[in-house]
């Protein structure tokens, strides 16, 4: 299982040290979710924390990203250094133009579904994809509950995966806690985010990394 901890649950008021205790804590990759107040409600990060996040931890950064026109900032992110680029196929007439565009500049590409698109919306793009990011939650937000209604998708999407020769990562986000990532898991996910359960568990991020490794 790989763990992609989202930063927009970090304290920024000690950006470097929490990074480094993600470190510390045995995280495999950083998840950062951009966000610009238009596809969601929220606006958050940019290309430019992304240097700063790989000088401090050297960890794969794995970018979520919640925006109109992806397209027009795929070169910005790739030059940041994110390694991998997961875009949402929803408000995106371009999608696959996107994802060739986000493996020109070699990075690994991501599509992401919101929890009302069904499975049937990707499957022309499974060839083409690195990784497949499946929401539990509605995207904009940190702290939401989980909803369980997306585990028959989770499991349908690592039926297609298994049934293809290409190798794509399952990736789940949203809610995901000690208590809700069993299930997640046992659906297929190889990849799970998660803000809260980390960067906000009582005993801290090593302690709630632990709740999740041994869930
Ligand atoms: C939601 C983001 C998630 C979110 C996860 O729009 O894509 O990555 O930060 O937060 P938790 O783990 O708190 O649900
Ligand atoms: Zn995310």
């Amino acid at each position: 299982m790989i763990i992609s901890s989202s930063i927009i649950s970090l304290d920024f008021l000690s950006f470097e040290e929490e990074l480094k205790r993600t470190v510390q804590a045995g995280i495999d990759w950083l998840h950062i979710d951009v966000m610009d107040g238009l596809f969601v409600p929220n606006i958050t990060i940019g290309p430019m924390f992304l240097p700063f996040c790989k000088k401090a931890t050297n960890l794969p950064l794995d970018v979520h990203l919640m925006i109109n026109h992806p397209e027009r900032h795929i070169e910005a992110f790739a030059k940041a250094s994110a390694d991998h680029i997961s875009i949402h196929i929803e408000n995106n007439p371009n999608v696959l133009r996107t994802i060739q565009q986000i493996k020109e500049f070699d990075c690994k590409a991501g599509i992401v579904l919101n929890p009302a698109t069904p499975v049937e919306s990707i499957i022309e793009l499974l060839p083409f994809v690195d990784m497949i990011l499946v929401m539990t939650v509605n995207p904009g937000f940190s702290g939401q509950k989980f909803l369980p209604e997306m585990l028959p998708k989770i499991n349908t999407i690592r039926k297609l995966i298994d049934q293809s020769t290409q190798k794509i990562l399952l990736q789940v986000d949203g809610g995901i806690n000690k208590d809700t990532i069993k299930s997640v898991i046992e659906a297929g996910a190889d990849v799970i985010v998660a803000a809260t359960a980390i960067y906000k568990y009582p005993q801290g991020i090593k302690a709630g990394v632990d709740a999740l490794r041994n869930f």
